[in-house]
Order: C-alpha cells, then structure tokens, then sequence
C-alpha cells in the first residue's frame, strides 16, 4: 500500500542471485491496492474496461473449450502454441498489413512472456540496448533481470528521436547494442505515435548497424484518431513483433505472440519451454472459438470508442484545470497521456498527497532505468475511468500541482530559480 512503507527482514538476504538486485518493483503493480479503493480515481494501471467485453461470449467460448476440446483443452499442448490460434493470429496480423505465417508465430502468456524470453536469449550482464526513453516499465523490469545496460533515446511528438538513435549508433559501432526496443504506437507511456519518415529511418540505422528490432504493439488497434501507421514488421521482416490479446480481448487468459526471423524464434522456443513448456491450451482454445465468430469486432469497435471519449475527456479536463506551465502528449489512441511539469517539481513525492486527495498517477521516474528521471513526469491512464470521473480526478491533481507551483512562482519572483528552468528543459 502506498504510503505505507514497511521495512521486512529478509534472512536470506545475500544468498540471492546478483541479478535480482537490479530488479524494481512494478509501480504500477504497487499502485494497484490504491487503485481498488472506491474512493480514489486511478490514472495509475493501464487496466482495460473489461466489463465491455461481453461475459456470455467468453463463457460460451470457454465452455466450448471444454465440452468440445475437453481431452486437448486439459492436456499438455505444443510449446509454440496451437497451430488454430497462430492461424487466427496470422489472419490478425493480415488486416495490419503483416504477411507472416503459423511457422513464424510463438504464443507466449502476454507479451509481458515475450519481453523476458527475449531478454533472456539476447543478453548477458553488461549488454547495450536501447529503448525509447520513457519507456515501459514492464519492459525494463524483465529486461533488467539480466543486467543490460540501457541507453534511453528521447521522443517527441514523432516518437522516437532517429537523430539521437544515430549518434547513440555510431558511438557504439556496428552491432554495439543487442537490440533496440520500441513501442511506435501511442506509446506507453509516451501516449506518442511514432512518424512514417521515423519509422523508416529507425529501420535503415538498424540494418546499417546489423542491430534487431522490438517492436511491441499492444495498443495499435486501439486508434481514435488519424490512419492506421504500418507496423514495422511490414516494412521489415527481420524485425520481431510482439503482440498481444490483453487489450483487444482480456489480459486475463494471458495470450501474446512473438512473430521473429527463424533462427531467433528456434531460440525463443527453446526459452519458452525452459519456462513453462507450453501455454495453457484451455485459454488458446477460448480465444479461438472468442475471435472464430465476429462479435469480437464490435466490442473493439465499442472498446476503441470509449477509450476515445475517456481520452477526449481527460484532455479537456487537463485544458481547463492544469496550470499553464504543464505540458501533455494528446495521444491517437491506447491508453496513456504523458504530462510534464516543470523541473523542480517532484511528482514522486507528491504522490502519497494525491492519494489523500483521492486520486492516483504512476510519477515518471518509474520508466527509466536510472529511477530518477523522469520525477517532474507523470503518466496518465485514461482507460480505466469513467469521463466523469477522469474529469473529478483530473481537477483533484490539479488542485495538488497548484499548491506545490505557488511555492515556484514564489521562489521565482523572488529570483531564487533561473527562468530557464522550464519542462522544456527535461530530457524527455
Ligand atoms: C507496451 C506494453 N508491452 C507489453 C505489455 C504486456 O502485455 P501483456 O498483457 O500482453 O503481457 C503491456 C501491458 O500493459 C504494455 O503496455
């Protein structure tokens, strides 16, 4: 619980692998026992609206998975996944302009899987890699169990800034990173969608460096707004693909896919095995017979629709009730706006006071690997809340963040802090 900080005696402290010293705790994980409070409004977990996912569809989905595949649903299945939901994963991917057959998919449990099997054939202690700079926690928590060191490059409302990338390449060398690890769509927790022109230049400067790409798109069909951006695996296929059924279905039956060049899919399997030899055959065969019918193309309709007002309504709030010196990413889609403020103010510590006010954010530092960037950032989850709510919630933290600016103007006027000292100044 937030607030609450114990202090636990670990006696088998020092017999631990080295690798979990560098192991953060999940801020968002943490800020879920403040989230189930009803009388705080959380901007915290990328939660999505589950209860627009029609229940009598999933329980006659999961009932056939056990009437009519009962001995396949309950047994041990193949380590790659079924051979039926990697065709309805192909056809998926189809509609987003990615040719890619059943051999070329593993169906891992969430892409969260995919990120530490990645990790795990990729890296060893003391590796380069790259990753846009915030980027998602859940990415640097797996990745940071095997010790890599990790070069954060800053985006704009572009996304990811190639300058930066190419100038961090060419101080490394060809093939001075292990990889490069990027979320192009309405990032998480950027809430940035990254150019066409960008996309194609991250590719050039992957392939001229001999460096693999990580594209992870859990959001991309979830877009409110402009057109549909073609991933980068359609416009390259040795880039590895990460996918995922927990925003389009249910995070629950914890279904993702890695799409990867041959030799390092044999490697992901490998990986896949040594963790869990297969994934739950009983979950893949509810997704099945869930994306068999077309029902499931309304509720993203509707799903898509209202995570776009829930959007709409926390930009106008943060319009109307933010302070003049904050700055947000206005996002197309997915889940996330990204709010900045100025240096000094350190929304970290500012937390414990906005849960007494009655409402929650993740702070910033939670999306770089140092821990300490990022603290005058905040990410803000949209999708969980009602559009009444996200407005309440958006004027209690403005309520919050003023009191704590009064304080700087003061101090400003007084001449005590360089006017230069603007968001602006922050790296991304
Ligand atoms: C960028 C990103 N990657 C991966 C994941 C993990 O998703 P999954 O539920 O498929 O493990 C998330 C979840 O929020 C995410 O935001």
């Amino acid at each position: 619980m937030m607030g609450t900080a114990r202090i636990v005696f670990d006696r088998w402290d020092g017999r631990y692998a080295q690798r979990m010293g560098d192991v953060r705790s999940s801020a968002t994980r943490d800020l879920f026992a403040a989230a189930s409070r009803s009388d705080i409004i959380s901007f915290a977990g990328g939660m999505p609206e589950i209860s627009r996912v029609p229940a009598d569809a999933v329980a006659s989905a999961a009932a056939e998975a056990i009437r009519d595949f009962g001995s396949e649903a309950l047994q041990y299945g193949s380590s790659e996944g079924r051979p039926q939901l990697r065709g309805t994963i192909v056809e998926l991917m189809a509609e987003i302009g990615v040719r890619a057959r059943q051999e070329d998919i593993i169906v891992t449990a969430g892409a969260q899987q995919a990120l530490d099997l990645l990790a795990k054939i990729f890296l060893d202690p003391g590796d380069v890699i790259i990753t846009e700079g915030p980027t998602y926690l859940g990415a640097l928590q797996a990745f940071s169990a095997y010790q890599p060191r990790v070069i954060c490059v800053p985006m704009d409302e572009q996304g990811m800034d190639t300058d930066v990338l190419a100038a961090e390449l060419a101080a490394l060398g060809p093939r001075g990173a292990k990889f490069i690890y990027t979320i192009p769509n309405f990032q998480n927790p950027g809430g940035v969608t990254m150019s066409a022109e960008r996309r194609r230049k991250l590719l050039e400067l992957a392939r001229e460096y001999d460096i693999p790409v990580i594209e992870d798109d859990p959001y991309g069909r979830l877009r409110f707004d402009g057109g549909h951006m073609r991933p980068l695996r359609a416009l390259d296929e040795d880039v590895i693909y990460l996918g995922t059924f927990s925003k389009i279905f249910a995070p629950g039956l914890r279904l993702g896919w890695v799409i990867a060049p041959r030799p390092i899919l044999g490697k992901v399997l490998l990986a896949k095995q040594a963790a869990d030899l297969c994934g739950s055959a009983y979950a893949q065969i509810t997704a099945e017979r869930y994306f068999a019918g077309t029902r499931w193309r309304r509720v993203l309709r509707d799903l898509t629709r209202v995570y776009g007002e829930r959007r709409d309504a926390m930009l106008e709030a943060l319009e109307e009730h933010f302070p003049a010196e904050a700055e947000w990413t206005v996002p197309e889609g997915g889940f996330f706006v990204w709010v900045r403020m100025p240096v000094f103010l350190d929304l970290k510590a500012l937390l414990p006071e906005a849960i007494e006010h009655g409402v929650t954010y993740v702070a910033g530092d939670a999306f770089f690997p140092d821990g300490r960037t990022g603290r005058n950032c905040m990410r803000l989850a949209f999708c969980y809340a009602a559009p009444d709510a996200i407005r309440e919630g958006i004027r209690r933290l403005a309520e919050v963040v003023e009191d704590r600016l009064e304080l700087y103007r003061a101090f400003q006027v007084a001449g005590a802090l360089p006017d230069t000292m603007t968001a602006r100044e922050v790296p991304a």
